[in-house]
């Protein structure tokens, strides 16, 4: 963002006033210094959303949803921050140009701009004459004219050579052309990737087109579906399908259901529900466990009934067990898939299964008796040690008694075994153990630069010390915070945390990290002595990692002159921190 788009977003977020503004989407009631109102991102009936005319920031206290008046209005109105800007910005009379303003925001500007124009392009297909068959295609499946407007669904005509030839014509690079993987290198010529095909876009976290799949249709291919490759905008492992239409309904609904296919996304859609994403038949990442994590309290997979989807339910249900998440489990009988069992069994039954899911480890009790013959005792100690596996990955106490109770129950071993199995297994998970008490040497450090960047926010001391003092704050986020926060003092003489919050807008782990230190309550002023004892805790961090890294070095050396070099080092740095 460069001065003046900086000054017009500035001056936007100064003339609107976030309780006005807020108090136009939910009703907000006056508490001392701030406004309440039942937080609309989660499912909620008491007001545990607070909004700060002083500070002009938003805080729910329940779901952590935080920020300043843009951040409020893009989750609400499920906008990006340029269309947020432009719609306060029309409230209070001031016009913004978004696309020459804000160009130099998008490094991949061109790449987006090549996907909307082939988006659009395909879309016309499907409606001219060309695109009849595809069309009857869609009918037969219950995809009806809404949904395909909804969803974009277009077509690849059976010439591949349209869509390159519009896009030479437009004067793209080269360069940018070979980026989109829209196209293929046809001697010096290209052609176009897909052909003869219906295109369902596929979308990044905001809605904007970064792929495709298309389907065939009237033809014979080995392929099903074709998907767009990696490109700098497309990461398949980290994004969901339709993460931007159902985040509100999810957070409204208090859930979100996952299902692997576009295909049972859009089909949900035909039939009134709206709280489902897909994650498009990959193994799911961290990165997309951590996404499920944001959208809703409650996770519900409802994957293909077949056996690949009862394997991706258990993959899939681990990856966001380690994140702390326990989903539910919905599995469909005869091996249908969402879309299917909709077609076949209606809309109402569907609601049933979705409103009736068992819990993770019903499911694994099931998923792994399957392979298991209780008659057999091998067999059966097999499942059980499988099971205790199973255990020991959840946190509830009362899920795992109860699911003990079915293992004593299905098996008739002695429950003083097993529950004793159970303990010696959590005792002797090693590294576990070692990283709770690392965790707490570590929260120390944490809290000294979750202090210091309280006060660089409230405090001009702070300010002063951190300038003077430059501590390297260990953990990269908090760090990038910290420069933030100087970068905008630099600038403005002050650190007004609304600015801060735009000026952050499109990061979002910095965002997070922010709402949670204003969450922290300290005392107004903070000494000076305090200010500076944090940065020493601070620099004790780094001094005991190079003593760490010295040390280490040392066990490999093996000359004792030098051994003796390092430790001499090392007792220098030691007598910093003491
Ligand atoms: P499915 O084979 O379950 O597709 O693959 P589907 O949703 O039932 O589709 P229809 O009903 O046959 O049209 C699930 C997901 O796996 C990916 C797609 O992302 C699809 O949504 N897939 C499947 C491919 O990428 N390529 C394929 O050839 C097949
Ligand atoms: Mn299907």
């Amino acid at each position: 963002m460069d001065k003046l788009q900086d000054n017009i977003i500035n001056e936007i977020r100064n003339k609107t006033d976030i309780v006005e503004i807020i108090s136009s989407y939910i009703p907000l009631v006056p508490r001392g210094k701030n406004y309440f109102g039942v937080c609309p991102f989660h499912d909620d009936n008491h007001p545990s959303m607070s909004v700060s005319p002083e500070k002009q920031v938003f805080k729910c206290f329940s779901c952590g949803a935080a920020g300043n008046v843009f951040k409020f209005v893009m989750d609400y109105e499920n906008i990006n921050f340029i269309d947020a800007v432009k719609l306060l910005g029309d409230k209070c009379g001031i016009e913004i140009n978004a696309k020459t303003n804000y160009k130099k925001l998008n490094k991949n500007e061109k790449l987006y701009e090549i996907y909307s124009l082939a988006s659009k392009f395909y879309q016309n297909n499907i409606n001219t004459s060309e695109g009849k068959k595809a069309k009857e295609y869609l009918k037969n499946r219950n995809i009806d004219e809404n949904i395909i407007k909804e969803f974009e669904i277009g077509l690849a005509l059976k010439n591949n050579k349209m869509l390159s030839s519009l896009l030479k014509n437009k004067n793209y690079d080269n360069k940018d052309l070979d980026k989109s993987s829209l196209l293929i290198k046809n001697g010096l010529d290209y052609k176009d990737k897909y052909y003869n095909r219906i295109m369902f876009p596929l979308y990044d976290l905001e809605g904007k087109v970064v792929g495709f799949s298309g389907r065939i249709y009237d033809s014979y291919d080995e392929s099903k579906y074709i998907n767009t490759s990696e490109t700098e905008i497309f990461k398949k492992g980290e994004l969901i399908y339709n993460y931007h239409r159902a985040k509100i309904e999810a957070r409204k609904k208090g859930y979100v259901i996952v299902v692997e296919g576009f295909m049972d996304v859009i089909r949900c859609y035909t039939v009134g529900i709206y709280n489902v994403v897909a994650m498009m038949g990959t193994a799911v990442t961290k990165k997309q466990a951590n996404l499920l994590k944001r959208l809703a309290k409650e996770i519900i997979l409802c994957f293909d009934g077949d056996d690949a989807g009862e394997k991706a339910t258990y993959s899939c249900s681990n990856e966001l067990l380690e994140i702390g998440v326990t989903p539910k489990i919905v599995r469909l009988e005869n091996k249908l898939d969402p879309d299917e069992y909709i077609i076949k069994n209606g809309k109402d039954l569907f609601e049933e299964k979705i409103n009736n899911p068992i819990s993770v480890m019903d499911f694994k009790l099931k998923y792994l008796k399957k392979d298991t013959n209780l008659k057999d005792a091998e067999s059966t100690s097999n499942y059980l040690h499988s099971m205790i596996e199973e255990i020991l990955k959840i946190e509830d106490p009362i899920l795992e008694q109860l699911t003990i109770n079915k293992l004593v129950e299905e098996t008739h071993i002695d429950i003083n075994i097993l529950t004793d199995e159970i303990k010696t297994k959590k005792n002797i998970k090693p590294e576990k153990k070692e990283q709770k008490a690392k965790k707490v040497i570590e929260d120390k450090y944490i809290k000294a630069q979750k202090y210091l960047l309280y006060y660089m926010i409230n405090s001009k001391d702070a300010l002063k010390i951190y300038i003077r003092k430059k501590p390297f704050f260990p953990n990269n986020i908090y760090r990038s915070l910290a420069l933030e926060i100087i970068e905008l003092y630099e600038k403005n003489g002050n650190v007004n945390v609304a600015d801060l919050f735009t000026k952050i807008i499109d990061k979002k782990e910095l965002n997070e990290s922010l709402s949670s230190i204003l969450e922290i309550n300290l005392k107004e002023k903070p000494s000076m002595d305090e200010l500076e004892d944090y940065v020493k805790v601070i620099n004790e961090y780094n001094i005991n990692y190079e003593i760490e890294r010295l040390q280490n070095k040392m066990k490999e050396e093996s000359l004792p002159s030098k051994k003796a070099e390092i430790a001499m080092e090392i007792i220098k740095l030691k007598k910093d921190i003491w």
